[in-house]
């Protein structure tokens, strides 16, 4: 069955492994041959109709909201906030006129996420949520529902599911801002994209080796780490980081490069590992000064770059992919490294200690 781990010896890895499917699978899902969204016509109303949207999620799901966010703002043009949901619970922010929700959740059974839910059923406001569960809770209690197709995620460090929510935002941005009559929308040829993103996908589980290595000679026995980026290399370090740190306990922050030389560049010694992705053109220059920053302070650097924007020397090369779409590649690298630092480690990647697939308490 689906739920089977086959020949592979951790679900983790499985599950890494299928994520160039979960893009195909999306695609044929969601758009028809002739390019055509086939997401039900209300929900897009709904969205159009709000003048803000609300994304609420926690963990990983939260990660993959703040790639919603540029998708959203960027293909839809719709101003759109994403919370913890944890957070926005008890100290909810200041809402629009015409708020929309949406809830990303792999299970759809996260209780933090479920009591934000039933706050907004409360004062009537409309929503939907992004599930990989078909009638879990929050599908069944949102006003709508879209599902990821994704199979049954074991693991408890979620990868599939992450890629798979950014891929389905990508899809709802881009047949939002058709109905909106967005330019960016009308350029933005989504089912080509996410093609050429599988087929990156593909490319780099078949070099899972490479990673291996990088893992054996950076993080055997190091206590902590930084991922470093900028702008939507940010969103993606902060998920890289915490894939790193909850499956191989080394401390991991996923920091803007930036925002380094204000307070964090303290904690660099020689020989701390810094993880910089450079995915993104306005900023790759500026992180890379900010990697040389870190390297003159001891720091053991790897660069994870996209091919139009890597050195020689970059150790992970990324094929290049849409601008909004390079986090579906780069994480695909950062959660084999933390699958390998955890095995290196010695531990059990698939059920890390102190931690639930699915947290059903507040
Ligand atoms: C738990 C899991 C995380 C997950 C988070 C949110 O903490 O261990 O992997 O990202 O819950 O879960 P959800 O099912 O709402 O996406």
């Amino acid at each position: 069955s689906a739920a089977d781990k086959g020949a592979y010896p951790y679900y983790m890895l499985k599950e890494i492994d299928e994520q160039p499917g979960v893009m195909r699978t999306l695609i044929k899902h969601y758009i028809a041959e002739d390019g055509t969204i086939k997401i039900d016509d209300d929900i897009l109303q709904s969205l159009h109709q709000s003048d803000r949207i609300y994304i609420v999620a926690a963990g990983t799901s939260y990660h993959a909201g703040l790639v919603g966010k540029e998708l959203l703002e960027k293909i839809a043009k719709i101003p759109t906030e994403v919370h913890v949901a944890s957070e926005f619970g008890y100290n909810p922010p200041l809402l629009s006129a015409k708020p929309f929700f949406i809830f990303l959740t792999q299970s759809g059974e996260t209780a933090d996420s479920r009591q934000v839910l039933a706050q907004v059923n409360e004062q009537g406001y409309q929503s939907l949520t992004i599930t990989n569960v078909e009638n879990s809770t929050l599908s069944r209690e949102a006003t709508y529902t879209l599902l990821l197709y994704a199979g049954p995620e074991i693991a408890v460090a979620s990868t599939k599911a992450y890629t798979g929510q950014i891929a389905l935002e990508a899809i709802l941005a881009k047949s939002l801002g058709e109905l909106r009559h967005i330019e960016a929308a009308a350029d933005f040829d989504v089912a080509k994209e996410l093609t050429k993103v599988a087929n990156g996908e593909q490319e780099l589980v078949d070099e899972k080796k490479e990673i291996e290595k990088i893992a054996a000679a950076l993080l055997p026995t190091t206590r902590n780490a930084f991922y470093i980026g900028r702008s939507i290399d940010y969103d993606i370090v902060q998920e890289a980081a915490l894939k790193l740190k909850e499956v191989s306990y080394i401390q991991t922050e996923g920091f803007a490069s930036g925002e380094l030389k204000h307070g964090t560049i303290s904690l660099i010694e020689k020989g701390t590992p810094v993880l910089a992705v450079i995915t993104d053109k306005n900023t790759a220059k500026h992180t890379r000064s900010n990697a040389q920053e870190v390297m003159a302070r001891g720091a053991n650097v790897v660069f994870i770059a996209s091919r139009s924007l890597a050195n020689d020397s970059d150790q992970i090369v990324l094929p290049d992919v849409h601008p909004l779409l390079t986090p579906l590649v780069a994480i695909v690298p950062c959660q084999l490294m933390a699958y390998y630092a955890s095995l290196q480690r010695g531990y059990d990647v698939d059920k890390p200690r102190n931690l639930a697939k699915s947290v059903t308490v507040e």
